[in-house]
Protein backbone atom coordinates (compact mmCIF):
# COMPACT_ATOMS: atom_id res chain seq x y z
CA UNK A 1 0.00 0.00 0.00
CA UNK A 2 1.29 3.58 -0.75
CA UNK A 3 2.44 5.18 2.02
CA UNK A 4 0.36 9.12 2.54
CA UNK A 5 2.38 11.41 4.12
CA UNK A 6 0.30 15.03 4.83
CA UNK A 7 2.87 18.29 4.96
CA UNK A 8 0.56 20.16 6.75
CA UNK A 9 -0.43 23.05 9.28
CA UNK A 10 -1.79 26.46 9.45
CA UNK A 11 1.24 28.70 9.06
CA UNK A 12 2.23 30.09 5.18
CA UNK A 13 6.11 29.97 4.94
CA UNK A 14 6.53 27.08 7.30
CA UNK A 15 8.09 24.83 4.42
CA UNK A 16 5.40 22.42 3.87
CA UNK A 17 5.50 22.73 -0.19
CA UNK A 18 9.64 22.46 -0.01
CA UNK A 19 9.67 19.47 2.70
CA UNK A 20 7.29 17.76 0.60
CA UNK A 21 9.12 18.04 -2.63
CA UNK A 22 12.63 17.15 -1.22
CA UNK A 23 10.61 14.35 0.80
CA UNK A 24 9.43 12.90 -2.73
CA UNK A 25 13.03 13.92 -4.37
CA UNK A 26 14.31 11.60 -1.12
CA UNK A 27 12.31 9.06 -1.97
CA UNK A 28 13.30 8.27 -5.89
CA UNK A 29 17.35 8.49 -4.81
CA UNK A 30 16.33 5.33 -3.18
CA UNK A 31 14.68 4.20 -5.78
CA UNK A 32 10.88 3.96 -3.97
CA UNK A 33 7.95 5.62 -6.17
CA UNK A 34 7.09 8.72 -4.88
CA UNK A 35 4.56 11.46 -6.03
CA UNK A 36 3.91 15.30 -4.84
CA UNK A 37 0.37 16.28 -4.32
CA UNK A 38 -0.64 19.51 -4.57
CA UNK A 39 -3.76 20.54 -2.78
CA UNK A 40 -3.90 24.61 -2.93
CA UNK A 41 -6.20 26.09 -5.64
CA UNK A 42 -4.10 29.02 -5.26
CA UNK A 43 -1.13 26.96 -6.70
CA UNK A 44 0.00 25.97 -10.13
CA UNK A 45 1.06 21.97 -10.75
CA UNK A 46 4.44 22.42 -11.74
CA UNK A 47 5.57 18.72 -12.90
CA UNK A 48 7.92 19.53 -15.35
CA UNK A 49 11.19 17.23 -15.98
CA UNK A 50 11.44 15.83 -12.09
CA UNK A 51 11.82 12.58 -11.09
CA UNK A 52 8.74 12.49 -9.19
CA UNK A 53 5.19 12.50 -9.76
CA UNK A 54 3.21 15.20 -9.38
CA UNK A 55 -0.62 15.18 -9.22
CA UNK A 56 -3.13 17.77 -9.20
CA UNK A 57 -5.40 17.64 -6.02
CA UNK A 58 -6.67 20.93 -6.12
CA UNK A 59 -10.36 20.30 -6.23
CA UNK A 60 -12.01 17.79 -3.94
CA UNK A 61 -12.73 15.27 -6.69
CA UNK A 62 -9.39 15.07 -7.70
CA UNK A 63 -7.99 14.50 -4.20
CA UNK A 64 -10.59 12.59 -3.63
CA UNK A 65 -9.24 10.09 -6.82
CA UNK A 66 -6.11 10.47 -5.72
CA UNK A 67 -6.05 9.34 -2.54
CA UNK A 68 -8.54 5.83 -2.97
CA UNK A 69 -5.92 5.01 -6.13
CA UNK A 70 -3.42 5.37 -3.85
CA UNK A 71 -4.97 2.58 -1.21
CA UNK A 72 -5.19 -0.12 -4.04
CA UNK A 73 -1.78 0.76 -5.19
CA UNK A 74 0.90 -1.81 -4.10
CA UNK A 75 3.79 0.68 -2.44
CA UNK A 76 5.56 3.92 -2.91
CA UNK A 77 5.23 7.22 -0.75
CA UNK A 78 2.32 10.23 -1.21
CA UNK A 79 3.75 13.37 -0.59
CA UNK A 80 0.19 15.50 0.20
CA UNK A 81 1.20 19.45 0.28
CA UNK A 82 -1.36 21.57 2.22
CA UNK A 83 -1.97 24.75 1.43
CA UNK A 84 -1.93 26.53 4.92
CA UNK A 85 -4.31 28.34 6.65
CA UNK A 86 -7.12 25.82 6.13
CA UNK A 87 -8.08 24.57 9.39
CA UNK A 88 -10.68 21.81 7.85
CA UNK A 89 -8.36 20.36 5.41
CA UNK A 90 -5.81 19.86 7.75
CA UNK A 91 -8.10 17.58 10.34
CA UNK A 92 -9.67 15.43 7.47
CA UNK A 93 -6.38 15.31 5.43
CA UNK A 94 -4.50 14.21 8.59
CA UNK A 95 -7.83 11.30 9.14
CA UNK A 96 -6.54 9.82 6.07
CA UNK A 97 -3.00 10.12 6.21
CA UNK A 98 -0.62 7.44 7.25
CA UNK A 99 1.89 10.51 8.98
CA UNK A 100 0.87 13.87 8.90
CA UNK A 101 3.72 16.19 9.67
CA UNK A 102 3.85 20.13 10.79
CA UNK A 103 6.82 21.81 9.56
CA UNK A 104 7.77 25.17 11.57
CA UNK A 105 10.97 27.41 11.80
CA UNK A 106 12.63 29.17 14.90
CA UNK A 107 10.16 31.84 15.25
CA UNK A 108 7.66 32.41 18.77
CA UNK A 109 4.90 32.57 15.97
CA UNK A 110 5.52 29.58 14.58
CA UNK A 111 6.07 28.06 17.35
CA UNK A 112 2.62 29.12 18.58
CA UNK A 113 0.99 27.87 15.94
CA UNK A 114 2.35 24.70 15.36
CA UNK A 115 1.40 24.18 18.89
CA UNK A 116 -2.20 24.93 18.34
CA UNK A 117 -2.20 22.96 15.45
CA UNK A 118 -0.58 20.01 17.63
CA UNK A 119 -3.41 20.49 19.58
CA UNK A 120 -6.41 19.96 17.07
CA UNK A 121 -4.51 17.17 15.10
CA UNK A 122 -3.68 14.42 17.91
CA UNK A 123 -1.32 12.19 15.77
CA UNK A 124 0.37 15.17 14.31
CA UNK A 125 4.11 15.45 14.39
CA UNK A 126 6.13 18.57 14.53
CA UNK A 127 9.55 18.93 12.23
CA UNK A 128 11.58 22.24 12.65
CA UNK A 129 12.48 22.93 9.16
CA UNK A 130 14.48 25.89 7.26
CA UNK A 131 16.68 25.49 10.39
CA UNK A 132 19.69 27.51 11.42
CA UNK A 133 23.30 25.13 10.09
CA UNK A 134 25.01 28.27 12.11
CA UNK A 135 26.20 26.61 16.07
CA UNK A 136 25.47 29.48 17.68
CA UNK A 137 22.51 30.39 16.19
CA UNK A 138 21.24 26.54 17.05
CA UNK A 139 22.14 26.54 20.22
CA UNK A 140 19.04 29.60 20.55
CA UNK A 141 16.97 28.33 18.18
CA UNK A 142 16.94 24.94 20.34
CA UNK A 143 14.86 26.74 22.91
CA UNK A 144 12.23 26.46 20.39
CA UNK A 145 12.59 22.58 20.08
CA UNK A 146 12.94 22.01 23.72
CA UNK A 147 9.78 23.99 24.60
CA UNK A 148 7.65 22.10 22.22
CA UNK A 149 9.14 18.51 22.91
CA UNK A 150 8.41 19.01 26.32
CA UNK A 151 4.95 20.14 25.99
CA UNK A 152 3.98 17.58 23.64
CA UNK A 153 6.51 13.97 24.76
CA UNK A 154 7.34 11.79 21.43
CA UNK A 155 6.07 14.08 18.79
CA UNK A 156 8.82 16.40 18.11
CA UNK A 157 11.09 15.26 14.56
CA UNK A 158 14.75 15.34 14.80
CA UNK A 159 17.14 16.19 13.37
CA UNK A 160 15.86 19.30 12.35
CA UNK A 161 16.13 19.76 8.48
CA UNK A 162 19.14 22.21 7.65
CA UNK A 163 18.60 25.37 5.95
CA UNK A 164 19.72 25.09 2.35
CA UNK A 165 19.94 27.87 0.38
CA UNK A 166 19.41 26.34 -3.32
CA UNK A 167 16.28 23.74 -2.36
CA UNK A 168 14.35 26.68 -4.05
CA UNK A 169 15.36 25.94 -7.21
CA UNK A 170 12.57 22.87 -6.21
CA UNK A 171 9.94 25.20 -6.55
CA UNK A 172 10.89 26.38 -9.84
CA UNK A 173 8.75 25.93 -12.84
CA UNK A 174 11.00 23.03 -14.05
CA UNK A 175 13.34 21.31 -12.16
CA UNK A 176 16.97 20.38 -13.94
CA UNK A 177 19.45 18.09 -12.23
CA UNK A 178 19.00 19.13 -8.54
CA UNK A 179 22.31 20.61 -6.30
CA UNK A 180 24.46 18.01 -4.76
CA UNK A 181 23.24 19.77 -1.48
CA UNK A 182 19.51 19.24 -2.28
CA UNK A 183 19.91 15.95 -3.17
CA UNK A 184 21.93 15.56 0.33
CA UNK A 185 19.50 17.00 2.25
CA UNK A 186 16.27 15.26 -0.31
CA UNK A 187 17.86 11.98 1.30
CA UNK A 188 18.11 12.94 4.58
CA UNK A 189 14.43 14.25 4.74
CA UNK A 190 13.26 11.04 3.38
CA UNK A 191 15.31 9.01 5.51
CA UNK A 192 14.06 10.19 8.35
CA UNK A 193 10.26 10.18 7.51
CA UNK A 194 10.49 6.38 6.56
CA UNK A 195 12.69 5.82 10.16
CA UNK A 196 9.93 7.29 11.74
CA UNK A 197 7.07 5.68 9.62
CA UNK A 198 9.06 2.28 10.45
CA UNK A 199 8.98 3.00 14.33
CA UNK A 200 5.00 4.17 14.62
CA UNK A 201 4.64 0.77 12.71
CA UNK A 202 6.28 -1.15 15.29
CA UNK A 203 5.36 0.37 18.43
CA UNK A 204 1.43 0.66 19.72
CA UNK A 205 0.09 4.21 18.04
CA UNK A 206 1.55 6.81 21.16
CA UNK A 207 -1.44 7.89 22.85
CA UNK A 208 -0.34 11.94 22.84
CA UNK A 209 0.13 14.10 26.16
CA UNK A 210 -0.63 17.34 25.47
CA UNK A 211 0.05 19.52 28.15
CA UNK A 212 -0.91 23.34 26.82
CA UNK A 213 0.07 24.49 30.29
CA UNK A 214 4.27 23.28 29.84
CA UNK A 215 4.42 24.84 26.67
CA UNK A 216 2.88 28.47 27.81
CA UNK A 217 5.35 28.39 31.16
CA UNK A 218 8.41 27.79 28.48
CA UNK A 219 7.55 30.07 26.35
CA UNK A 220 7.05 32.73 29.24
CA UNK A 221 10.74 32.09 30.88
CA UNK A 222 12.74 35.21 30.81
CA UNK A 223 15.30 35.43 27.94
CA UNK A 224 18.23 34.43 30.76
CA UNK A 225 17.27 31.23 30.59
CA UNK A 226 16.67 30.38 27.30
CA UNK A 227 20.24 30.70 26.97
CA UNK A 228 21.09 27.45 29.27
CA UNK A 229 17.74 25.93 27.68
CA UNK A 230 16.12 25.24 31.60
CA UNK A 231 12.33 25.11 30.92
N1 LIG B 1 15.20 23.65 4.14
C1 LIG B 1 15.11 24.89 3.67
N2 LIG B 1 16.25 25.61 3.44
C2 LIG B 1 16.19 26.87 2.98
N3 LIG B 1 15.06 27.50 2.66
C3 LIG B 1 13.89 26.85 2.85
C4 LIG B 1 13.85 25.52 3.36
N4 LIG B 1 12.56 25.13 3.42
C5 LIG B 1 11.83 26.17 2.98
N5 LIG B 1 12.62 27.20 2.63
C6 LIG B 1 12.19 28.50 2.08
O1 LIG B 1 11.16 29.05 2.86
C7 LIG B 1 10.19 29.69 2.06
C8 LIG B 1 8.81 29.11 2.35
O2 LIG B 1 8.82 27.74 2.04
P1 LIG B 1 7.54 26.98 1.46
O3 LIG B 1 7.96 25.57 1.31
O4 LIG B 1 6.99 27.66 0.27
O5 LIG B 1 6.53 27.14 2.70
P2 LIG B 1 4.95 26.81 2.76
O6 LIG B 1 4.63 25.83 1.68
O7 LIG B 1 4.74 26.27 4.14
O8 LIG B 1 4.25 28.14 2.57
C9 LIG B 1 10.62 29.47 0.61
O9 LIG B 1 11.26 30.64 0.18
C10 LIG B 1 11.60 28.32 0.69
O10 LIG B 1 12.59 28.40 -0.31
MG1 LIG C 1 3.16 25.91 0.22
Amino acid sequence: MTTIVYLGGSKGGSAKTTTAHLAALGAILRNKPAIYVVTDATRKVRGEGRPYGVLDGRSATNLGNILSASRTATSGWLFLDGGGNRQALDIELASEADMTILPFRASEEDLDTVADDMRRIPNALAWPAAWTVNAFAQKTAEFYIDALAKAFPGRVITPPISFVNSVSELLADALGSPATPVRSLARKVFDTIEERYDEQQRTAPHVAREDSEDLSRALHQPASNMQDKRL
